[in-house]
């Protein structure tokens, strides 16, 4: 059974793993903890009987007008279950809010994320080639 929280409190490193999928140095599981610590929003899937994270999403926000999704993974063999969707309604009524939400994505995702009303924009994005762990 998946059940979602709304928080990384009480979240162990230990229950973190197998995210950043793809990823040439993805962020320990300190680290992952530490990204949804500092996060304004976060949202996860817990499978309740391994009691590990499976899904989450993340959130940014200035308080006021503007907020940006820039983590959403669900774990490869949870993956077609409907897991990413509910993660995404569920942050999207977090931000409801505010008037700008934003994220970036592979072309390939905008039917998914078109389900939520969402739509194709331009933006402008630096990415390092090799982002170092922390
Ligand atoms: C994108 C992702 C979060 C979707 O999670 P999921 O739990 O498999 O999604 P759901 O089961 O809720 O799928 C909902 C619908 O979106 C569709 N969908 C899921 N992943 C898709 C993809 N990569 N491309 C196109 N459509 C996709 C599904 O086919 C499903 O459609 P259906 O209802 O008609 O069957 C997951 O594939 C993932 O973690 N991918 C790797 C990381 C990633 O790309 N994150 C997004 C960063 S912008």
């Amino acid at each position: 059974m998946i059940r979602y929280v709304n928080s990384a409190a009480g979240i162990a490193p230990t229950q973190l793993g197998g995210f950043f999928e793809g990823w040439r140095a993805p962020p320990s599981a300190d680290g992952h903890l530490s990204m949804l610590q500092g996060s304004d929003h976060v949202v996860l899937a817990i499978d309740h009987d391994r009691t590990s994270v499976v899904g989450h999403i993340t959130a940014i926000t200035d308080g006021i007008a503007s907020a940006f999704i820039p983590m959403l993974e669900v774990l490869a063999e949870y993956r077609g279950r409907g897991i990413g969707h509910e993660l995404v309604l569920r942050m999207l009524a977090q931000l409801s809010d505010y008037p700008s939400i934003d994220l970036t994505c592979d072309q390939e995702l905008q039917p998914f994320y078109e389900r939520f009303g969402m739509h194709a924009s331009v933006g402008m994005v630096i990415r390092a080639i090799n982002v170092p762990p922390r």
